[in-house]
């Protein structure tokens, strides 16, 4: 049975020097355009950056399938199989990004049989390295990771991001989700920029709990893994197990949190990352 270390070795190097490239596209100008909607931003980077991990990784692994963010916006299906297969964010943040704000990953997490077998989520600004592999727990700068073990939501500090619809209609249950977790009362609720980066702050413990409509397979692939690891449980919104193309999840470090953030949430359709 394949323990797929090799291939993590080689992720952590390709999401190190794609943050690298990252890094040094910070400072230059960048050209912004719009994907589904006016606040879903990409740029030349995005575009480069995919294209640069998915190229090193098909010469290595040609047998193997991808899912990139840039790839899937320019029609490519996305689509689980049970091959290997990389599912890559090559700049989560990018509104971060393009404003210098300093909360920006390259995401890259690795299926095979649709299951996750590990995950990868590098911080561009800071170099942090957050790595966990399927049964070997999770790890940030080589430092093992614990969550939470909080149980008493009042004591919890939630962390969420908008998403890209901005209608009325939308808005208005966000805001109202919103307005539940925070009058519950927990200690707070926190948005970032970053799904990646939210998700990896459950893992290491700095919060409890995460929810979100409209993120994408490449927000949660890696971030699963590494929250798993940590000790946490990674849900869908209605409460039932993780669906990576649902574009819904709930984090948490204790299944007690999880479980009272599942009742809070009025639903929001963004569709699925499967669907033609
Ligand atoms: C997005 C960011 C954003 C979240 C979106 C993600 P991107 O990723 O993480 O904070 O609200 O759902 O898709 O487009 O910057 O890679």
């Amino acid at each position: 049975m394949e323990d797929w270390s090799d291939c993590l070795d080689v992720a952590v190097q390709i999401a190190q020097r794609a943050g690298q490239v990252v890094q040094s596209a910070v400072k230059q100008e960048k050209r912004v355009s719009s994907k589904s909607t006016p606040t879903d931003l990409v740029t030349e980077a995005d575009h480069q950056v995919e294209e640069l991990i998915i190229s090193t990784l098909s010469e290595k692994y040609p047998s193997h399938r991808f899912i990139g963010e840039e790839s899937s916006a320019a029609g490519v299906k996305c689509e689980l199989t049970d091959s290997p297969t990389w599912i890559i964010d090559p700049i989560d943040g990018t509104c971060n990004f393009v404003h210098s704000f300093p909360m920006v990953a390259v995401s890259i997490g690795f299926a095979v049989r649709k299951e996750l077998e590990f995950g990868v989520i590098y911080h561009c600004f800071d170099g942090t390295l957050y790595t966990a592999r399927k049964g070997h727990g999770a790890f940030c700068n080589g430092v093992r990771l614990h969550v939470s073990k909080e149980k008493d939501v009042s004591k919890a500090l939630i962390l969420t991001e908008i998403g890209a619809k901005r209608d009325p209609a939308t808005l208005d249950i966000f805001l109202g989700n919103m307005k539940k977790l925070l009058s519950a009362p927990t200690h707070g609720v926190r948005i970032i920029g970053s799904s990646t980066l939210a998700l990896c702050h459950i893992a290491s413990g700095a919060a409890e709990a995460y929810y979100q409509y409209g993120l994408h397979c490449w927000d949660i692939a890696a971030a699963a893994v590494i929250i798993r690891e940590a000790g946490g449980c990674v849900m869908d919104t209605t409460g039932g197990p993780l669906d990576l193309m649902s574009r819904r999840v709930v984090a948490a470090g204790t299944r007690e949190i999880a479980d009272y953030v599942v009742k809070q949430l009025q639903p929001i359709n963004y569709g699925r990352d499967d669907s033609d």
